[in-house]
């Protein structure tokens, strides 16, 4: 069976395509098997992507491990079972032509509330959460009291997972291991970073997810994706000096890799 990823947040921009894109490249350059989806029919970043990546590489002539990306099969009308919704049966159909022949499965949501999103959390054995490191982006969490700081209740989006852990629950599945991981770390004052670190240790016992440190904001991110390249590329393609900032961005990927604690996958790399 293949260990199925999700990376979600109904909050737009927090980072799930970038992050989808470099565990995914991580674990198929490990030498594991990758499926990929892209569960946000309208950008498609994430598609388009290991697309880019694919092209860029046939140009420059080399070959790197590439996460095997699909997108979701037509279903003829027909074929559904009475009441069934089209896009479960889409989904389902690429998770188990995946299957097959994949170590890990990769899924990136959009960054709203949609069905896929929703059926694909309960298929999560791994759930990854970025989370851009500012009370805006934590309101998709959890509620807080504005005077005291303190966490009041669960949001939206927490209740969705949920509700997707009872779903799982009742089919016998194994519980998501849920992480929330703080993107584009350094943007801001040390204060409020502390004060979301200090809010979100507080909600992950309440909840139950873990806090990974992700990403710290840095220009790099935005200058790979017309190449499809990740931090983990850079030397193959010709950039033999990596900068600071980029050995650096290097690390917090194996980190957060390390962090994941998937099943089979070496922690130093
Ligand atoms: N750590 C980072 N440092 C700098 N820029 C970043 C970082 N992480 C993401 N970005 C940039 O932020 C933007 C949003 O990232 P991304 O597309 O991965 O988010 P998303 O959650 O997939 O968005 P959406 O909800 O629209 O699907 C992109 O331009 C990306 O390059
Ligand atoms: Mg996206």
């Amino acid at each position: 069976m293949a260990h199925i990823i999700v990376v979600g947040n109904e909050k737009g921009g927090s980072g799930k395509s970038t992050t989808s894109m470099h565990v995914g490249t991580a674990l198929v350059r490990m030498g594991h098997r990758v499926g990929a989806l892209d569960l946000d029919l309208r950008q498609r970043s994430f598609g388009r992507y290991i697309e880019n990546r694919l092209a860029y590489l046939a140009r420059i002539g080399i070959e790197l491990p590439t996460p095997d990306y699909r997108t979701l099969p037509e279903i003829a009308p027909e074929t559904l079972a009475q009441g069934e919704n089209p896009y479960d049966a889409r989904l389902s159909a690429a998770v188990t032509g995946l299957e097959a022949v994949s170590d890990f499965i990769i899924i990136d949501c959009p960054g709203s509330h949609t069905r896929l999103s929703q059926v694909a959390h309960s298929l999560a054995d791994t759930l990854i959460t970025p989370l851009n490191d500012s009370f805006i982006d934590f309101d998709l969490l959890a509620q807080v009291d504005s005077e005291t700081g303190k966490v009041t209740g669960p949001s939206i989006y927490s209740e969705m997972v949920w509700q997707a852990r009872q779903l799982r629950a009742q089919a016998g599945l194994r519980p998501i291991d849920w992480i929330v991981v703080r993107n584009r770390l350094g943007a801001q004052q040390m204060h409020n970073k502390k004060k979301v670190g200090a809010a979100l240790e507080d909600l992950a016992r309440r909840i139950g997810f873990r806090v990974a440190p992700g990403f710290s904001e840095r220009v790099i991110f935005r200058e790979l994706f017309p190449r499809g390249l990740t931090l983990l590329d850079l030397k193959d393609t010709g950039v033999d000096q990596l900068n600071m900032s980029n050995l650096a961005a290097r690390q917090e990927l194996r980190d957060l890799i390390a962090e994941l604690r998937l099943p089979g996958v070496s922690i130093d790399f």
